[in-house]
């Protein structure tokens, strides 16, 4: 049973520049792991407070100094030099002593680093790789997950330029993590050329990594990423399929959302990203309705089946209270799993559970602020996700996750999630 000898935290800052939480938990046995937590800007209303210092004369009010503090003291305090008999327990522990749903007191940023600083360690005591310490907290075979990957960003992302967020490849042909990261290099180039020629626009990249020329509407993204794939000869649906995260809780004002110049109830939301679907090969609709709209993702999810994946994002949080309800409701049939949404790994394996009793697919995600951590890469492997989404192939931040799992791939016999998911 291994017991905290110490524990210790520092800010440091994420890809967006703006402060974070990075945790090094070092065991009796002397085993150590450091992790550092994510941060999203889309974020969903149900996901875990991070902690902000909130004085606005350093970084905006962003700063993580009382995240790093409450693991310093109050966490390290009640941590060190007890025995903890696993991951679920660190996990219960690291809540009671926050005390709030939220986790707002102590900060999820504080809770998760920690959380998975011990996980680290952990695995380094039992000399085994991360993805399988991760494993064994599910019960699951590790699997490389298939790539999503980010071609053009809107929204949140990219200056609101186009109201939804993503347009990602996914090259569904490939029968490995390298293949199809060479598929997605050929693509992401036409796109930055097509990008050039059509918009005048350089290569300049949204906080993921994706390209963000200023598209008239979500058909013109929608056709220029077909037209990408088809300018790096590879063909759209059989090949290379489409992604789309829509991200409507961000243009959803007074039971409307407004896109492409129109105000759009429900049913017209649905039936505008239906006519995405005829017209594109797209597997997968991330968050297609608002985290509210509870009313109507049932019927998204009636008129998806078959053909994409509803996938919710803001909309289940990671959250196995969302994800209960909407499998009962049947308003979905895929999760993105975001740790730190929920805040332990604990309450993420919880959800991943819970998705997968319901035959679900699961997509392992990255947040739009990341850090040269790539513990996301193990995660997703460990945890047999169906898909990983990282961002694009253009910043360390988000090759660190790509290079890990290309590190497992070289290192270890897995199997390959591709393949399940093309377009019909
Ligand atoms: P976020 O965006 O990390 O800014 O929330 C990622 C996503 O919406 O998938
Ligand atoms: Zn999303």
């Amino acid at each position: 049973m291994p017991s905290i000898e110490e524990l210790y935290a520092l800010e440091i800052l994420d890809s967006r520049g703006r402060p974070t939480v990075q945790a090094t938990c070092t065991l009796g046995s002397g085993a150590s792991g450091t992790a550092s937590v994510p941060s999203g800007a889309s974020t969903g209303h149900a996901e875990a407070r991070e902690l902000r210092d909130g004085d606005r004369r350093r970084y905006g009010g962003l700063g993580c100094r009382h995240a790093v503090a409450n693991v310093n003291g109050a966490i390290r305090s009640a941590l060190t030099s007890r025995k903890i008999a696993d991951q679920a327990e660190l996990d219960l522990c690291l809540c009671e002593l926050d005390g709030t749903p939220g986790k707002g007191r102590l900060g999820a940023n504080a809770i998760l680093a920690v959380s998975l600083a011990f996980a680290r360690a952990v695995s380094q005591e039992r000399a085994t790789p991360l993805f399988a310490y991760f494993a064994s907290l599910l019960g699951t075979t590790p699997q490389l997950p298939q790539l999503t990957v980010n071609l053009f960003s809107g929204g949140k992302h990219a200056g609101g330029q186009v109201s939804i967020q993503d347009i990602l490849v996914v090259p569904c042909s490939a029968q490995s993590v390298d293949q199809a990261l060479a598929m997605v290099y050929a693509v992401y180039q036409a796109a930055a050329a097509i990008s050039l020629e059509k918009y005048g626009m350089r290569a300049l990249t949204a906080d993921e990594g994706g390209l963000a020329p200023p598209f008239l509407d979500v058909d013109a993204m929608l056709y220029d990423a077909v037209a990408a794939i088809e300018r790096a000869g590879l063909r759209p649906g059989t090949d290379v399929a489409l992604a789309v995260d829509v991200a409507s809780s961000h243009f959803y004002v007074d039971s409307n959302y407004l896109l492409d110049h129109a105000r759009l109830a429900s049913h017209g939301m649905i039936a505008r990203i239906l006519t995405w679907l005829d017209r594109y090969p797209i597997v997968s609709i991330e968050d297609g309705l608002a985290e509210e709209d509870w009313g109507a993702w049932p019927d998204l999810n009636t008129v998806l089946q078959g053909r994409a994946l509803t996938l919710g994002d803001d909309f289940l949080c990671t959250n196995p209270g969302r994800i209960r309800r909407a499998v009962e409701l049947r308003a979905a049939n895929a999760l993105l799993l975001k740790v730190n949404q929920v805040g332990t790994l604990t309450e993420a394996a919880d959800a991943c559970r819970l998705a997968r009793a319901a035959g679900w697919a699961v997509v392992v995600s990255a947040r739009s602020g990341e850090t040269e951590d790539n513990w996301l890469a193990d995660l997703a492997t460990g945890w047999a996700g169906d898909f990983i989404k990282v961002g694009s192939i253009t910043q360390s931040e988000r090759l660190a996750t790509y290079n890990r799992l290309l590190e497992i791939v070289a290192r270890y016999d897995l199997p390959f999630a591709g393949g399940q998911y093309e377009h019909r």
